[in-house]
């Protein structure tokens, strides 16, 4: 893997990924980063990355869907293998609008797909990141397996689900070099803040209402971003062509439980908020609806076959999130003010057509 194409890279996993193929793995190629900068791509998550690699990284903004500039690009940076992250990714936001999932999601992956057959034994490698949510839901018992059927509940997991289809499809159909991976719920630095952890914590530290769906005892089987990054990185080294590998933490956490752990320690870090416990703040709403009840991951192919193993437990992997947070005030009032999309529309200007966030 010479040429890599990491698409969706200035988003919240992407961004970490690539800070972690050229910061801490032994990656020698050069990435091109290509990212249409949604309302979720930020460059501020990439800040610096640029001149501190001018050989080894480069940007381009550019709507996977748009398969002709999508070959110019692989034409121009001879791209090789391709890591592919970019997404719509919020399933609030496909239950109120999901005709951006299906075209990123299903059209986008399908764009890329069709170029990568054209490379022909010119393509090392296709890894398509995906997630836990296309198995649908579980009961109180057992976890998912490579195995378990499709059942997906949400817009956004139809559409990740057609997309994992689309990219087995084409190992089978032409022979495609492809990995999967099905990963559970990611934390850490760099992530969007309307995914529940960053979310929580920032309203919390100003004082705002948590807002908790339902009953607040639906399940997440939470996963550090960096461990994330780890496993795409061993699979697409390691991991046999053709196959689907899950990625999880067992770290398995009611959603009341993660926001009450949140508040303790940013009381714990920053002292009470007004005199009380921030889970005073903690407000029950309306549920989602089609709310998957509980989702766990079985990742024991991963761990036996390529020897992976998550780093952080939950327990460590919050409380080092919640510092990043605290640290990082010029991004989070960027990312909150919107300067930094006034920004790219200086650089970039907007694109006809398709509207920005
Ligand atoms: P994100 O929303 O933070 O980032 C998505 C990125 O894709 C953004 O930078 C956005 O600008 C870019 N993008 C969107 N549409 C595009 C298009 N048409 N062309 C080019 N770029 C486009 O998402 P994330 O949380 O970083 O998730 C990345 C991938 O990982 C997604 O495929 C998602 O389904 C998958 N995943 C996420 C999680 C999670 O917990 N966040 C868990 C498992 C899998
Ligand atoms: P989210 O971060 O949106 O990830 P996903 O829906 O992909 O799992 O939500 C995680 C869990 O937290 C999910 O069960 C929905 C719940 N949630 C809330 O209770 N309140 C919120 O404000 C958000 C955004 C999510």
């Amino acid at each position: 893997m010479k040429n890599l194409l990491v698409t969706g890279g200035m988003g919240f996993i992407g961004a970490n990924f690539i800070r972690y193929l050229l910061y801490e793995s032994d990656f020698k190629g050069s990435v091109v980063n290509v990212d249409l900068l949604t309302y979720a791509g930020n460059m501020d998550n990439l800040a610096g990355v640029e001149k501190e690699f001018p050989d080894r990284y480069r940007f381009v903004r550019c709507d996977i869907c748009e398969r002709e500039k999508m070959q110019e690009i692989f034409d121009r940076f001879k791209v090789d293998s391709i890591c592919h992250f970019a997404a719509e990714s919020h399933v609030d936001r496909s239950l109120v609008r999901p005709d951006a999932f299906i075209q990123t999601n299903i059209v986008g992956t399908f764009r890329l797909l069709e170029i990568a057959r054209g490379l022909g034994g010119g393509l090392e490698l296709f890894h398509h990141v995906s997630t836990d949510e296309v198995f649908g839901s579980l009961g109180d018992e057992g976890s998912f397996t490579e195995e378990t059927p499709y059942r997906p509940n949400s817009p956004y997991s139809a559409s990740k689900a057609a997309s994992d289809h689309l990219v087995r499809a084409y190992s089978k159909s032409y022979g495609l070099p492809v990995t999967i991976s099905n990963c559970s719920n990611n934390y850490g630095p760099y992530q969007f803040p309307e995914k529940l952890i960053p979310l929580v914590i920032l309203n919390a530290l100003e004082g705002k209402p948590m807002p908790v769906y339902g009953d607040g005892r639906n399940i997440r089987d939470w996963l550090y971003v960096r461990d994330h990054c780890s496993a795409i990185w061993a699979i697409m080294k390691e991991g046999r062509r053709g196959d689907t590998y899950n990625v999880g933490g067992n770290n398995e956490m009611e959603n009341i439980d993660v926001v009450r752990l949140v508040c303790d320690i940013l009381d714990e870090f920053c002292g009470l908020y007004e005199k009380e416990p921030r889970r005073t703040l903690i407000e029950y709403v309306k549920d989602r609806p089609g709310h998957d009840r509980r989702y766990a991951i079985d990742s024991s192919k991963l761990t036996g076959e390529l020897g992976w193993n998550p780093q952080e437990s939950f327990a460590t992997g919050i409380r080092k999130t919640v510092r990043w947070y605290l640290d990082n005030r010029l991004w989070v009032d960027r990312v909150r003010s919107g300067e930094y999309k006034a920004w790219i529309e200086e650089q970039y200007g907007s694109r006809p057509g398709r509207k920005l966030g």
